[in-house]
């Protein structure tokens, strides 16, 4: 499925429009959840809960098995920790990495020096999680809104060298405005219609987040619980493809 993308003036597979967030416990859970995903999605997303359990040698055979690598690993820590964490990540693989804006412009500046390394992936800082609402940010000591700390944590990761970001649909058309059209938008908390929100406060279906300027849209529950997997991702799939219809 090709669909055309304004921004980039390229036909673009509509799968590099979607990742599949593998939130499973082990491996064997992994493998029997892609085996019923087959070919409906090409990006799989490998967060801590299984990277954790299951390390480089899953990340080897899901890139065997065609599926690029999004590794959400949200580092956030001193700079030279997180720069060693994004030499380490070098050598498994993945293309896309996930960095917390939040750790701040000298962590961010050398995590971007870090994603220099030949085969480093390519860097996304995650501005405010999707499952963070005012009430939760002000409990941590943010007084500003969502939109405002998003605006702001990502002038820092641009300021930083980082052109890819992580935000929720909420914010995405304010991000495509100020970063232009080759920063990468990443949006979780999708929900297609009728689906649960479950711990996510800042949602959207996938159509509403792709006209808003999303380049990629992260999934988890609303496929991994469906009963055929495949179908649902598939659903999603169009719904992308409406949107640039
Ligand atoms: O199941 P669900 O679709 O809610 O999964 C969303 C995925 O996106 C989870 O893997 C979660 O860790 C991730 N994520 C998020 N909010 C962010 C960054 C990543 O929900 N800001």
């Amino acid at each position: 499925m090709k669909v055309l993308d304004e921004r980039s003036g390229t036909a673009v597979d509509v799968r590099d429009r979607l990742a599949v967030a593998l939130d499973v416990p082990d491996v064997r859970l992994a493998l029997d959840l892609v085996d019923r995903l087959g070919d409906s999605c090409r990006w799989v997303k490998v967060g801590m809960e299984l990277y954790y359990a299951a390390g480089n040698s899953l990340l080897d055979e899901l890139r065997s098995r065609g599926y690029r690598i999004f590794l959400d690993l949200k580092l956030h820590d001193i700079p030279n920790t997180v720069a060693g964490g994004v030499q380490s990540v070098a050598k498994s693989g993945a293309e896309l990495l996930t960095v917390h804006a939040s750790g701040g412009g000298a962590m961010l500046t050398a995590a971007a020096e870090a994603a220099k390394t030949p085969g480093a992936p390519r860097l996304l800082a995650v501005t405010v999680l999707t499952s963070m609402d005012a009430a939760e940010l002000s409990a941590v000591g943010v007084c500003s809104s969502p939109a405002e700390q998003v605006l702001q944590l990502a002038r820092l990761a641009t300021r930083a060298g980082i052109n890819g970001m992580v935000c929720s649909a909420e914010e995405v058309a304010a991000l495509r405005a100020e970063l232009g059209p080759e920063a990468m938008l990443v949006v979780p908390g999708i929900r297609p219609a009728g689906n649960e929100s479950n711990d996510q406060r800042r949602v959207a279906t996938p159509a509403e987040a792709i006209a808003r300027g999303a380049s990629m849209l992260v999934v988890g529950r609303p496929i991994t619980r469906a009963e055929d997997p495949a179908d649902a991702a598939r659903a999603v799939l169009r719904e992308i493809e409406s949107a640039f219809a």
